[in-house]
């Protein structure tokens, strides 16, 4: 089968597809044939540094996210030809990921969906519009009555979070730290421009923090009593909360909490494809690729230009 595999650091430009062998299927996993997958930030990062590091198993075929078809269920119990969707877990990491005509995944981390959406789109929806939701409903708890911060939300994920909330009833206020960008966030009920110091200005019920521990002491501070704060994004590049004083830095009756995608369940995947359905929302994205053109694709996820998701159709 065709698919890109590395065992070192391996920039966009230098990115190619290979010949490997369909994998064997084995009890507890299922062969996936990928029909499209979408790109994500930590792909390139695996590319650029972290594959030199130990529990990369190498070589890897990269893609944490994937959509497709069962090729062969194994003893998952799922039929050949079920469209599913994969995330996380260890793909594109610990074992073979999506840049490649099959993927071998870990049935518990393969859902079945129902949808008529074309592969391009719906490669948008893994992994982002999971992100979205369990940010949303699971850690912030929505309600339409909610007003929301997303701040950082000309990214993919900020897209999709706009998408979700604004159908459910929700008045969004988006930011970006660009002006030219401000159009791009006509979606949402108020567009603004992101100095790096909201507070005194915004006043939410709730705030997704997709720009990270560099805005989040200030996100805090921008928040009612009884607000909660869902830190989900790394957009500004720093990881960690140095020097975090919780009892002063978090103003009383405020709640701050976090979101991981690495524990996507069928109920959630469920719950997404049935409200896209029920509000006839379709999954953005920025831009799609063909396989033959992964390298153009890696190119595109390096550069940051492409304004959303970028997918890959195979
Ligand atoms: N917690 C989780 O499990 C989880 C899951 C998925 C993603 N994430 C994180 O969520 C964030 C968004 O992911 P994504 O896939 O949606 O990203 P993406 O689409 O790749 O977004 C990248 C774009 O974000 C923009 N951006 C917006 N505000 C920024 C800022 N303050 N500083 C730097 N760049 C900014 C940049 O464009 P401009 O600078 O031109 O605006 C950049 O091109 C990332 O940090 C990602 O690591 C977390």
């Amino acid at each position: 089968m065709k698919a890109v595999s590395i065992d070192k650091i391996t920039p966009a430009g230098n990115v190619a597809i290979t010949e490997i062998p369909v994998p064997e299927v084995r009890p507890g996993w299922v062969l996936v044939k990928v029909k499209a997958f979408g790109m994500n930030h930590s792909e390139q990062i695996l590319r650029l540094s972290e594959i030199e590091a130990d529990h990369i198993s190498k070589p890897i075929v990269p893609g944490i996210e994937c959509v497709g078809e069962i090729a062969d269920p194994s003893d998952s119990g799922m039929q050949e030809g079920q469209k599913v969707i994969a995330l996380m877990g260890g793909m594109g990491r610990s074992f073979n990921g999506s840049y490649a005509e099959y993927a071998l995944l870990p049935a518990h981390h393969v859902f079945a969906i129902e949808s008529d959406l074309p592969w391009d789109r719906l490669a948008a929806v893994p992994e982002t519009y999971f992100t979205a939701w369990g940010s949303l409903f699971e850690c912030l708890q929505l309600k339409p009555t909610d007003t929301l911060l997303i701040r950082g939300a000309t990214c993919a994920l900020g897209y999709a979070a706009i998408q979700i909330a604004k159908a459910f009833g929700c008045k969004v206020t988006a930011t970006t730290h660009r002006e030219s960008k401000l159009p791009l966030l006509a979606d949402s009920d108020e567009a603004v421009l992101d100095d790096g110091q909201l507070a005194g200005k915004a006043n939410v019920t709730k705030a997704l923090e997709l720009v990270g521990a560099k805005t989040v002491r200030d996100t805090l501070r921008c928040m009612v009593k009884g607000g909660i704060v869902c830190h989900t994004g790394l957009l500004g590049g720093v990881y960690t909360l140095d020097g975090f004083d919780p009892i002063k830095e978090i103003p009383n009756g405020v709640y701050l909490t976090g979101f991981f995608s690495n524990y996507p369940t069928q109920q959630a995947v469920d719950e997404i494809f049935t409200f896209l359905s029920e509000h006839k929302l379709q999954p953005v994205y920025g831009e799609c690729f063909d396989f033959e053109h992964i390298r153009e694709a890696c190119i595109a996820l390096d550069g940051g230009k492409v304004n959303g998701k970028i997918t890959v159709k195979i």
